[in-house]
């Protein structure tokens, strides 16, 4: 059976997206040919090891760093080709972020629902009762209508991080990005954010893009992106279906990342199976490519 889905404008597309680094004269590909597309609504989990370029690619998509090579497109703006004032403007507006270091995301010395208003105020979004009903809202979204006279020293970890997402989300961003949002959280405090972070992507649409080493992340969503030195190599798409009893049923499928000059990863144990290295024959069949050792070289366990 095959359905064709139409294809919106994505709210994050990104092409070839390449980011070197240069420190103490060594170059470091952070980022090497990175494609990405999220759509509109959609609640996605980036999910790799540290060191794989997770946080080097919410920095981009975020506005705050430039890839060396590539393309990105943020919230309908192209983000090459902003001016330091669009780039402002693409901060304040589009984008919400939720980052791993709890303290990094609220200021210090005011209450959760200053903080919440300090944001408002800064965006201007709306009359002063829109934005104190903005505020209501959000309290009422993330469950902090008991904390909101709490300034963040009083909160747990948890509730900081859900304090955060209000935050990040009082300017009503079209995409809101996660940096670990769980990074320094127990594993309850984590299942906390992350239904948090679901319920609110159900309920305001927001787009939500979710980086994490942690793989248990990708039970609470959808779909998630594997990425792997610097490239997305792996996409797991979960979907739930009733069995014949009644019963739901959660189904994992994962699919390899096809890029747009038809590169893709080979997983390493089908590799290490067949002994393959180097170079393979390709074969079009009907229905399938195949794949297969050359025969006039040694196989390499
Ligand atoms: N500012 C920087 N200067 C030099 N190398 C960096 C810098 N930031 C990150 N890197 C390197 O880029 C790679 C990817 O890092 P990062 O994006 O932080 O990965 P992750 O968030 O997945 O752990 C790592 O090898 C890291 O050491
Ligand atoms: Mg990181």
């Amino acid at each position: 059976m095959t359905s064709v889905t139409p294809s919106p404008t994505p709210d994050v597309l990104c092409a070839d997206l390449v980011r070197v680094y240069q420190s103490r004269g060594v170059e470091v590909q952070a980022l090497q040919g990175l494609n990405l597309r999220v759509d509109p609504g959609e609640l996605v989990a980036i999910v790799g090891e540290s060191g794989s370029g997770k946080s080097t690619l919410l920095g981009i998509l975020s506005g705050l760093d430039t890839p060396t090579a590539g393309t990105v497109r943020v919230a309908g703006h192209d983000l090459l080709a902003l001016t330091p004032k669009q780039r402002v403007g693409f901060r304040r507006h589009d984008v919400g972020f939720v980052w791993q270091q709890t303290g990094r995301n609220l200021l210090p010395y005011l209450t959760v629902q200053q903080n919440i208003d300090a944001v408002t105020s800064i965006a201007r979004t709306g009359s002063p009762a829109e934005r104190a009903a903005r505020s209501d809202e959000l309290i009422a979204l993330l469950g902090l209508e008991a904390l909101r006279d709490r300034r963040p020293e009083l909160l747990s970890g948890g509730q900081q991080q859900r304090a955060a997402i209000a935050v990040a989300l009082a300017n009503r961003p079209r995409v809101l990005f996660a940096d670990e949002p769980t990074g320094e959280l127990d594993d309850a405090a984590s299942i906390d954010v992350l239904e948090a972070l679901r319920s609110v992507n159900e309920q305001n649409g927001v787009t939500t893009v979710i980086v994490t080493h942690d793989p248990s992340v990708s039970e609470h969503v959808r779909r998630t992106v594997q990425i792997r030195d610097g490239r997305t190599s792996t996409e797991t798409v979960r979907s739930t279906r009733t069995d014949e009893h009644g019963a739901e049923q959660v189904h994992a499928e994962e699919f390899a990342v096809l890029d747009r000059v038809g590169r893709l990863q080979l997983p390493a144990e089908f590799t290490a199976a067949l002994g393959l290295h180097d170079r393979v024959r390709l074969a079009l069949e009907p229905d399938q490519i195949a794949v297969r050792p050359d025969e006039t070289q040694e196989p390499r366990p």
